[in-house]
C-alpha cells in the first residue's frame, strides 16, 4: 500500500502543557513515522491561510488568536493511511464527544482548546504539508523496503 504524508500540529496548548511527548509517542506507535518536524509560532497570516476555510464563522478571531498564543509542534507525518489513523488518534473536534482513548477525549476539555491539528483529506494534506516544510526538510522513508518491516 502506498504511504501517505500528513499534517499534524500540536498546538500551543498542547506545547504548553508539555503534551508534545505524550501525543508523538501515541502516534509512533501506530508505526507511522516522522518525515518532518519544526517549532514555530505562527503568524496569524499563515493561521489565516491554514484555517481560511473557517473564516467569517464566529470562532474565526478566537480560533487565530489561540493558534497563534505559543509555538505550535509541526509534524509530517508518514504511513500507509496516514491521514485517517491520525484523525482517528486525535478523536473528534468537539472534546466532549470525543472518545475515550482519543487525544481529544483524553487531555481536553473544550473545543477552543482542542490540541492537535490533523489534515482531513488528502487534498488537504498535499495544500497543508508545503505550507510549513520546504521537499529538503522532509525525509521519505522506504515502505516497500525495509522501514516497512518496523512499522
Ligand atoms: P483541526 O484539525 O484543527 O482543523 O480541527 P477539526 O478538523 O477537528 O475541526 P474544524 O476544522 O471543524 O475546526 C478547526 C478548529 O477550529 C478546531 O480544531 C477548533 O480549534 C476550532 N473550532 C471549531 N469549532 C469551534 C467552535 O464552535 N468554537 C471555537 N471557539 N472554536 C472552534
Ligand atoms: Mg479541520
Amino acid at each position: 500500500m502506498p504511504a501517505e504524508t500528513t499534517l499534524v500540529m500540536i498546538k500551543p496548548d498542547g506545547v504548553k502543557r508539555g503534551l508534545c511527548g505524550e501525543i508523538l509517542s501515541r502516534f509512533e506507535r501506530t508505526g507511522l513515522k516522522i518525515a518532518g518536524v519544526k517549532l514555530l509560532i505562527l503568524s496569524r497570516e499563515l493561521a489565516a491561510e491554514h484555517y481560511g476555510e473557517h473564516s467569517g464563522k464566529h470562532f474565526f478571531d478566537s480560533l487565530l488568536d489561540y493558534v497563534t498564543s505559543g509555538p505550535t509542534l509541526v509534524l509530517a507525518l508518514e504511513g500507509p493511511n496516514a491521514i485517517a489513523v491520525v484523525r482517528k488518534l486525535m478523536g473528534s473536534t468537539r472534546p466532549e464527544d470525543a472518545a475515550t482513548g482519543t487525544i481529544r477525549g483524553d487531555f481536553a476539555l473544550n473545543v477552543d482548546k482542542n490540541l492537535i491539528h490533523g489534515s482531513e483529506h488528502d487534498f488537504d494534506a498535499k495544500r497543508e504539508i508545503p505550507r510549513f516544510f520546504t521537499n529538503s526538510e522532509l525525509i521519505r522513508w522506504d515502505w516497500n523496503g525495509e522501514d516497512k518491516d518496523a512499522a
